[in-house]
């Protein structure tokens, strides 16, 4: 990347510390070997306490994520211009970005973004009276040659392990497995290859910093590297995620912690980059369908424990967030919180 360009500089106070925790506490979660009820606890008392966890024996075959990591470490290792042939730009939000910011600070990453419905349906602007949609298609790079196939083919298992997942919270929320599949018809997921290459400040700049994750659910891969930190609720520590082979990371988004009302929360989490190792993660992010309110579920409120959220429109929310995102707008980004009671 050059001359260190001064928009990497995170502000004192969100630098990463020298020395970091590594979690012990987050939850390491075995799918094969408990009975449905154990499982079903665990997973309830891991949202609730940590909003964090670790899933293992979760039955996405190996090969399948060693081939799209092997995919993504050779789209990542071309040449600049050759990424950019599939770069993202104002028409199409799928794609090659190595320029995003969050919170106004530029991330240590590179990304490839890709919707898991091909075509997405959006709206088509941010504007809250503008009723009109429209289809994002992905774009895929000629470099590697079963670059698309690894990722579409990855996407089908990790979408079948989030729906798993979504069931275990529903259950875990005292509400039927199934409560929440009917938002995910028309699901605006996506799948994100994150590059973080090696650099000279770890100490000044973040791979992505701080924040909350704004879909339903994430499902992330990370490889040996290490450098994912969440802020661990019970002090506000930011603590490491230990790398633990073929196990997935979890994470509750902003929109469980509104289905929830706050039962169970979103958790703020960033990513430090080092001087000696490139890292490699793919997040899933299991989004709703873009027509859907988000709202406290009726069954989880009653008159001691009123919704604390208005509703809001998923797709909207998300097509403000991904324009102020593109223009970096110096404002602050539309929040959950902007819709609390
Ligand atoms: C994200 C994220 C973590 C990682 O992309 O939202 O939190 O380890 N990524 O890459
Ligand atoms: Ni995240």
């Amino acid at each position: 990347m050059g001359e260190i360009d001064e928009s990497f500089i995170q502000s004192i106070e969100h630098r990463p510390k020298s020395i970091s925790v590594e979690a012990e506490g987050i939850p390491v979660i075995d799918l094969s070997a408990l009975n449905s009820q154990d499982l079903v606890v665990q997973v309830g008392d891991a949202c609730k306490n940590w909003g964090f966890f670790q899933v293992i024996n979760h039955w996405v075959p190996s090969s399948c994520r060693e081939k799209v990591d092997l995919a993504s470490r050779a789209f990542f290792r071309q040449p600049s211009e050759e990424k950019r042939k599939v770069r993202r730009d104002e028409a199409n939000p799928m794609g090659f970005y190595d320029t995003e910011h969050t919170k106004n600070v530029r991330d240590w990453k590179q990304v490839f973004d890709f919707t898991v419905e091909n075509p997405t349906v959006v709206p088509a602007s941010h504007e809250p009276d503008d009723p009109e949609l429209q289809e994002i298609v992905n774009q895929w790079p000629e470099y590697p040659p079963n670059f698309r196939e690894a990722c579409e083919e990855y996407a089908r298992e990790i979408e079948k392990l989030a729906y798993k997942l979504l069931e275990l919270i529903s259950l875990s929320l005292g509400l039927p497995a199934e409560k929440f599949n009917g938002f995910f018809k028309n699901q605006t997921s996506f799948m994100r290859l994150n590059s973080y290459p090696i650099c000279p400040i770890p100490h000044l700049a973040l791979g992505v910093g701080r924040h909350k994750d704004s879909g339903a659910l994430t499902v992330l891969a990370q490889d040996d590297v290490g450098g994912l930190e969440v802020k661990r609720k019970s002090d506000g520590e930011w603590v490491q995620v230990r790398p633990t082979p073929n196990a997935y990371i979890i994470n509750v988004g902003d929109v469980i912690q509104v289905w929830s009302n706050d039962k169970y929360e979103s958790v703020e989490h960033r990513v430090t980059v080092n001087s000696e190792r490139e890292r490699f993660s793919i997040p899933f992010f299991f989004n709703p369908s873009h027509n859907v309110m988000v709202e406290p579920l009726k069954e989880l409120t009653t008159k001691q424990n009123p919704a604390r959220y208005k509703p809001y429109n998923w797709g909207k929310f998300h097509t403000t967030r991904n324009i102020s995102n593109f223009k970096k707008l110096n404002v602050e980004n539309i929040q959950i919180y902007h819709f609390r009671i």
